[in-house]
């Protein structure tokens, strides 16, 4: 009785835990195809208590489908991903897989450290949701071989569910053949002391061969995430040179810096992140991006109102956000991998699956002119996304500071993408 009311009042996220190694345990106990039976030893409690678990476990899975249909939320939608991911692994009824289920990601760079962080997040449902298997490819370069050779040992041997293959390459062409999801990591990072510039000669060349590898192999609906650096220009790169893949569908990561933004904020006002809603990135995913405050809510009241501090807010707040990959750096010594692998997952998940009513969330993608902001730049804008296509968010005021901020930024960025072009005409 006492182990029934203890499990009757877990939450149901630790409950989702307990459901997966528990079941985990008695998998395990299945005897070996052709071993001797083990005898079974009865015991009252682990019998009362599996029959307790047995009703606690059908009353969850009856949960999650509730939460998958709507009818009852997670508890936070900002980690819906994960909780999701949770689900996947913790509903042992999931249907058997057809070709229809499985979701062929590939990460590029999966050698380097956010592919680290980033290949078990895939693998758990994080970035494609739930009911979906996950057939990973991993692409890094042949020096990088061994490695990636030990990132698939421990990657099968995180046994997940969702996941149904993981696969090596170092030759890109084999690693793009039918990929539905590119996540494209691969390059050469920014180290301490190095400016952003000084990784996009290298970079962009990569982009550049790598675009047409995607066209030709991928599949004709493939959806591109640029997260390596310079992550704006090597996406205009990569779209320039793979002219068959619709524009839509190549984007970059600036979810990262909207998380940054969410969190600051969250922070500052002694709020939960969750309460924190559309803020925006504009801009390049550089020292110019402009994260904005001007039409972002805290509990659903303006930013600006709950933290009453405009000059914060105009000040010290954008220089963090817009730091905070460098302060990363200095820290560790390497830039960030963890929250970066985190924010792919967001960027992702929100695309396939859609924003929540009422919200937007901010994505490198290329501009249709809207805002002012020259045509064909990849630029992060606010955007929501609906049956698995993005729309820049319309119609918002901007103030007089925020036109110049987001025009300082275009700027850079035209000048990024015409330097790209003079280091490929250089290289070529
Ligand atoms: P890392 O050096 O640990 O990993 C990069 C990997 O890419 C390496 O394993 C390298 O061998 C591989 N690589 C190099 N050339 C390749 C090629 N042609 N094909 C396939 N793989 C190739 O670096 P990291 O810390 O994982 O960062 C990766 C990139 O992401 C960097 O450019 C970094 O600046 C960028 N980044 C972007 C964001 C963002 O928010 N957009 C955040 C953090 C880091
Ligand atoms: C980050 O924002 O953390 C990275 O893009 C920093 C960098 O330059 O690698």
């Amino acid at each position: 009785r006492i182990v029934r009311t203890v499990v009757d009042n877990v939450t149901d996220d630790v409950y989702a835990v307990h459901v997966v190694q528990v079941r985990a345990r008695l998998a395990r106990r299945r005897p070996a195809p052709g071993a001797r039976p083990r005898p079974r030893r009865r015991h009252p409690v682990s019998r009362s208590t599996s029959r307790g678990f047995a009703r606690r476990a059908r009353a969850f899975d009856g949960r999650c489908r509730d939460r998958r249909r709507g009818s009852v939320p997670w508890r936070t939608s900002r980690s819906r991903g994960h909780f999701d991911a949770f689900e996947a692994r913790a509903t042992a009824t999931m249907p058997a897989s057809t070709v229809d289920d499985v979701v062929t990601v590939l990460i590029t760079g999966a050698a380097g450290q956010i592919g680290y962080a980033l290949a078990p997040m895939v693998c758990a449902g994080a970035a494609t949701g739930p009911g979906k298997k996950i057939a990973l490819k991993l692409l890094d370069v042949e020096f990088a071989s061994e490695a990636l050779r030990g990132v698939k040992m421990e990657i099968m041997d995180c046994a997940f569910d969702a996941c149904v293959s993981v696969d090596v390459f170092t030759d890109c062409e084999k690693a793009c053949e039918g990929v539905d999801v590119a996540i494209m990591v691969g390059g050469f990072p920014r180290k301490q002391g190095m400016e952003r510039k000084d990784v996009l000669g290298k970079n962009v060349a990569i982009y550049k061969q790598q675009a047409s590898a995607l066209a030709s192999k991928a599949k004709k609906d493939v959806k591109i995430v640029v997260v390596a650096n310079p992550a704006n220009t090597n996406a205009k790169i990569l779209a320039k040179f793979a002219p068959s893949i619709p524009r839509g569908n190549v984007t970059c990561m600036t979810r990262l810096d909207h998380n940054r933004a969410l969190a600051q904020l969250g922070e500052r006002s002694g709020k939960a992140t969750i309460e924190v809603k559309n803020a925006i990135i504009w801009g390049n995913h550089s020292s110019t991006q402009y994260p904005d405050v001007n039409h972002a809510t805290i509990e659903g009241k303006p930013a600006r109102e709950v933290i009453g501090n405009d000059a914060y807010l105009d000040g010290d707040f954008v220089d963090v956000v817009r730091a905070r990959g460098a302060a990363i750096i200095e820290a560790r010594k390497l830039s960030s991998a963890l929250s970066a692998a985190s924010s792919v997952c967001d960027h992702v998940y929100d695309w396939i699956h859609g924003t929540k009513e009422g919200e937007w969330t901010s994505m490198g993608v290329i501009s249709d002119g809207s805002y002012g902001v020259p045509e064909g730049l990849v630029y992060s804008f606010p955007v929501t996304c609906t049956g698995g296509k993005w729309q820049i968010v319309q119609g918002l005021s901007i103030d007089e500071r925020s036109r110049k901020l987001m025009d300082e930024s275009a700027k850079e960025l035209t000048e990024e993408f015409e330097l790209a072009e003079q280091c490929l005409a250089e290289s070529a």
